[in-house]
């Protein structure tokens, strides 16, 4: 039961509630229109105090898409955060006007914080270099849809391992299919951490700084960008933000099956001559995440699907 429930990182879901999120995702996908009613009445918060495109855009969009209306900011110099109020008080307040609440923030540990204080149910949209657990409802979605399943994949994950919050995220989640593999190809400077590591222990990994060399036996790989925002040395981000390029030519060895995921935005490490190539999935990946939050919008107000 995933009503009034609040979504901090993948485990808070079983494997059967995440599968349940994926297949209403699927079917709203497949029927849009028998659904554009389902949450008349109802108010979204989107408190983004980080920048976003995509998580807030699509968040907003589910809402609009179920019949629901949205309010809430995308600076938070214009909230009286500005003023010197505390997460816990915007949302004791917040709670107070809205039905669910979808919030980022640039501090890891920041939405365990302010859930204490919700009164209704809350979404981490990404906290700091921690954890983005709707990007990877987002990931599992399209890899379902378009690999038909969750299991049996080897999955190289590419670029800064140590800040992506989205990499944290969808290694744990994916960790608790069957036969999943993981190739973390990163330098050494931005490796996965130890604890996302230990969190899968048991696990089959290696670790290799040679992408040319991983992607042959991959099924998934999943492209980061370099988080710049989370250096505090540049001149490391500069050394660092271009080791990894994918191109055509680097997927020449590729299998002809392979999806190639990034939860955008990109900078610089997929070349644009990528994009028109079929195993190239990042824009349908960026549509899949509207369906998959107009699902989980509906699952956590309890709100029945009409078939
Ligand atoms: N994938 C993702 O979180 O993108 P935005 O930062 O644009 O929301």
């Amino acid at each position: 039961m995933l009503k009034s429930r609040n979504l901090i990182q993948p485990e808070d879901f079983t494997v059967e509630e995440i599968d349940e999120v994926l297949s209403l995702g699927q079917r709203i996908m497949k029927n849009p229109e028998k659904y554009i009613h389902v949450c008349d009445g109802k108010l979204l918060a989107t408190l983004f105090y980080e920048p976003s495109t995509r998580t807030r855009l699509s968040f907003e969009s589910a809402m609009n898409r179920l019949g629901g209306r949205v309010v809430g900011f995308s600076d938070p110099k214009a909230s009286s955060t500005s003023k010197g109020e505390t997460l816990q008080d915007t949302m004791r307040t917040v709670s107070n006007y809205v039905d669910i609440i979808a919030m980022r923030h640039p501090v890891a540990g920041a939405a365990a914080e302010a859930v204490e204080a919700c009164s209704v149910p809350f979404i981490n949209a990404g906290d700091g270099g921690n954890q983005h657990p709707t990007q990877t409802l987002t990931d599992l979605l399209t890899i379902k849809t378009l690999k038909g399943n969750l299991s049996g994949h080897t999955v190289g994950l590419c670029g800064d391992l140590k800040y992506g919050r989205t990499v944290h995220s969808l290694v744990k989640a994916m960790s608790r299919y069957p036969d999943t593999k993981f190739v973390f190809i990163a330098p050494d400077e931005l490796k996965m951490p130890d604890s996302v590591k230990e969190a899968i222990k048991g696990h089959e990994f290696v670790e290799t700084n040679d992408l040319e060399s991983a992607i042959p036996d991959l099924d998934i790989l999943y492209m980061t960008r370099v988080q710049r925002e989370r250096f505090d040395d540049i001149e490391e981000y500069e050394r660092l933000k271009d080791t990894y390029i994918l191109n055509k030519e680097k997927l020449t060895d590729a299998k002809e099956d392979m999806l190639i995921l990034h939860p955008l935005p990109r900078v610089n490490e997929i070349s644009t001559d990528v994009d028109d190539d079929k195993r190239a999935v990042y824009f349908e990946q960026a549509k899949f995440g509207m369906y998959v939050r107009m699902a989980l919008i509906m699952k956590l107000l309890g709100i029945k699907d009409p078939e």
